[in-house]
């Protein structure tokens, strides 16, 4: 798509260009990401599928502090990019210092999973049910509505006057009306875009197209812990595919919890019910660092797990220990060479894009200032339907003389902000408007939305 920039238009870019902005022209590509042929499991429904309008709505609400009461936290401050969107700390902080019962999933490829339920607990039905939950607690986000704290009707309150929001609601879902399932929708989209397939694992699945065979790109001692993950405990392996089931590395639906039933800070507790683990891809950075303390507690280190479940705790309080985990399971007698080659193999897991491209990254300034620019809508748009206005130029009114004669327009100033929206029957009123050049957008009552027409008011 050839982008026409007007004389007005560039200088405003110009401008626009210093600050941290969204252009709805260059949407960055979430869709077009390669999904490996051998990747079979996903979670999206049928009714969230992942678009690159949702997922850019999806990263700014990701990255807004406005989402919490006191607006100091944002998801990203718990989930960071630098982690594969998990956390370097056991628990995390969240409003007024307030710390997380647990520690911070990592997001990065939580779509590729059979598990639907979410949470190491499984308490969420699905992502979409899980990202409003962190905005609506006590400690994470402050919209709880409850003990003094603001509901979620303050919080659409407060980002409907934001004009970022108005113009991006828009621009997805054809109004400027926030709702909450609207957030819930772009959020897990943006979360389910959070995936790259590009570490050395798939590049070495992809050359030998079978998971059991030798990977021609890894070393002898990443090939040995490959062959221990994948094999069951019966046969000599360590039993780990049974339950983080490669290639998705996704926890199995029906794993009970693993022998570690200990509550963060509290000594005196048990809590048997974590039996979902996000997916062992990208334990480590790219550059071989840990990505936070691993398990539901934050109490592990690599060298810690495979200690855990070489010799498997089997305490008599704990009644839901997963069946595998106990005898030869849960008593593996692992060599030190057969324990480093397990972890060399999750060394080779890590991925590389997720960490550094622009699309997972925070979109606002220093500031916490956002532009969404749009120099020709049309690229974006469904291009279903077109519209004429007449006169153009125009001061008071303008009669819409093309095919669609009614709906909804918007109209959107040359930097992009949303100045006015309503519904029209043949004739639009542009009195208030000031003189300058704006865009209209019209989505019909059927949802088909047009092209942007220039209008010049004067
Ligand atoms: C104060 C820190 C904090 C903030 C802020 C936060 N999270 Fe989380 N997140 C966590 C913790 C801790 C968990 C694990 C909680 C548990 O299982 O009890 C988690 C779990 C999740 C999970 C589940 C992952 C899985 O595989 O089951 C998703 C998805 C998620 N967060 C998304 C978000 C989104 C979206 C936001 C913003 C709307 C957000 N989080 C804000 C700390 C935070
Ligand atoms: C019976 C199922 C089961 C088996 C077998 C199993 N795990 Fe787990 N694993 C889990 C569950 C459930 C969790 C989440 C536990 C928690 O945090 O309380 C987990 C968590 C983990 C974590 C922490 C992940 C994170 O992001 O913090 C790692 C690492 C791990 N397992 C590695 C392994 C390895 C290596 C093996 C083989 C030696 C293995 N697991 C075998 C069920 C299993």
């Amino acid at each position: 798509m050839k982008k026409i920039i007007t004389g007005v238009i560039g200088v405003a870019l110009l401008a626009i260009a210093l600050f941290a902005f969204i252009d709805l022209d260059n949407l960055d590509n979430y869709t077009g990401q390669g999904i490996p042929s051998y990747i079979t499991k996903d979670n999206t429904p049928s009714f969230n599928l992942l678009s690159n309008p949702g997922a850019t709505l999806g990263r700014v609400l990701f990255y807004d502090k406005n989402l919490s009461s006191n607006s100091t936290v944002s998801c990203a401050s718990c989930h960071l990019q630098s982690m594969a969107f998990g956390d370097a700390t056991q628990l995390s902080t969240g409003l007024n210092g307030g710390s997380t019962g647990r520690h911070a999933m990592r997001l990065a490829y939580s779509r590729f999973g059979e598990e639907e339920r979410f949470f190491w607990d499984e308490r969420a039905e699905s992502a979409e049910d899980q990202v409003r939950r962190p905005i609506k607690d006590f400690v994470e986000m402050g919209f709880s509505g409850t003990n003094g704290q603001p509901g979620f009707d303050s919080l659409i309150n407060k980002l409907s006057v934001l004009p970022y929001y108005q113009t991006l609601f828009t621009f997805v879902f054809g109004d400027s009306e926030i709702t909450e399932e609207r957030m819930q929708r772009a959020l897990a989209q943006f979360v389910r875009s959070i995936y790259s397939f590009d570490s050395r694992f798939d590049e070495g699945l992809a050359a030998a197209g079978d998971l059991n065979a030798d990977f021609a790109n890894y070393t002898e001692q990443e090939n040995l812990g490959k062959h221990l993950f994948l094999t069951p405990v019966a046969e000599d392996g360590t039993g780990c595919q049974e339950c983080h089931r490669a290639p998705e590395f996704d926890i199995d639906p029906a794993s009970k919890n693993n022998g570690l039933i200990t509550v963060a800070n509290h000594p005196e507790l048990i809590d048997t019910s974590n039996t979902r683990s996000p997916s062992l891809r990208d334990l480590f950075s790219p550059m071989g660092a840990i990505n936070g303390p691993m398990m539901h507690d934050g109490s592990m280190n690599i060298n810690q797990v495979m200690t855990h479940y070489n010799e498997v705790p089997q305490d008599p309080a704990n009644t839901f220990l997963d069946d595998r985990l106990t005898g030869a399971g849960g008593s593996l007698g692992l060599t030190t060479d057969e324990t480093a080659a397990v972890i060399a193999f999750l060394r080779t897991l890590s991925s590389q894009a997720i960490y550094t491209e622009a699309r997972w990254s925070d979109p606002f300034d220093e500031n916490g200032n956002l532009d969404v620019i749009m120099s020709v809508f049309g690229a974006s748009a469904d291009k279903g339907i077109d519209f004429e206005v007449y006169p153009n130029p125009a001061s008071d009114q303008v009669r819409f003389t093309g095919p669609v004669k009614s709906g909804k327009v918007s109209v959107f100033n040359s930097s992009g902000q949303l100045v006015k929206q309503e519904t029209f029957r043949q004739t639009l009123d542009i009195s208030t408007l000031s003189p300058g050049i704006y865009y209209l957008v019209v989505r019909t009552n059927t949802g088909q939305q047009s092209e942007a027409k220039r209008l010049i008011v004067e």
